[in-house]
């Protein structure tokens, strides 16, 4: 028990997390854990269910029975993969709306609690060192200008081969960066002892150097 670490890795929209914290993670032979991927997946649920942000029995029920696993870098819903299918405009959307309803954030931050208590991770979302694990032995906040990240996200959906507009995809940060931090619950904000690491200007493997160095 004593040698485990959680590194938190928290952070806007596109500012790279995810690519950054699963670098860190097979770098140090520990799990990697998408929260992001978890608010999409009941998000993705919700959507198909046709249950409403504000229908709260709704959601309840829905909560109840779902499970939410990570195998091998597959995030699994109900027993389906559903790693592509929650990579979309649609859903990013959805997930933003569903991860401002306290229900489900108590219920996904205890499962994140749970996974991160069993074995060492490096967890990436927006309220890791913050709320989830405020003890955690690294904390890192990743940013990056908001063009920065658009242009990497609308990079990042091209390659998907998905039609998307620039001006979209910035809009679309811009209005999630002030849903995520303006919301009631939890907003999205730098715990006081993380270290800020401003990405703009920098590769991944800059960031993924810089932080192996900070945690020696
Ligand atoms: O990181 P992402 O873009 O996949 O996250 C999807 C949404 O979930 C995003 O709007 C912010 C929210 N989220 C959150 O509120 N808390 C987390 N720990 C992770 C994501």
């Amino acid at each position: 028990m004593e040698d485990m670490i959680r590194i938190a890795v928290d952070g806007p929209s596109g500012a790279g997390k995810s690519t950054i914290a699963k670098a860190v993670a097979q770098r140090l032979g520990i799990d990697y854990i998408d929260t992001g991927a978890m608010y999409r997946a009941i998000g993705y649920k919700m959507l198909k269910k046709g249950i409403n942000v504000d229908d709260l029995e709704g959601i309840q029920r829905l909560l109840d029975t779902t499970e939410i696993d990570f195998s091998k870098g597959d995030i699994i819903l109900d027993g389906q993969v559903i790693n592509d299918l929650i990579r979309t405009p649609e859903i990013s959307k959805q997930a933003s709306s569903c991860s401002a309803v306290g229900i489900v954030r108590e219920k996904l931050v205890d499962l994140q609690q749970k996974m991160g208590r069993a074995k060492s991770v490096v967890m990436d979302g927006r309220d890791i060192g913050t709320v989830v694990f405020p003890d955690a032995e690294y904390k890192f906040f990743i940013t990056a200008s908001p063009e920065e990240r658009a242009k990497r996200r609308y990079n990042e959906l091209i390659e998907k081969g998905q039609k998307v507009n620039y001006d979209q995809v910035l809009a679309d940060i811009t209005d999630r960066d002030h849903n995520d931090s303006t919301r009631e619950i939890t907003p999205l904000r730098k715990a006081e002892d993380a270290i800020e690491v401003d990405t703009t200007n920098m590769t991944i493997e800059e960031v993924i150097e810089y932080i192996c160095k900070e945690m020696k």
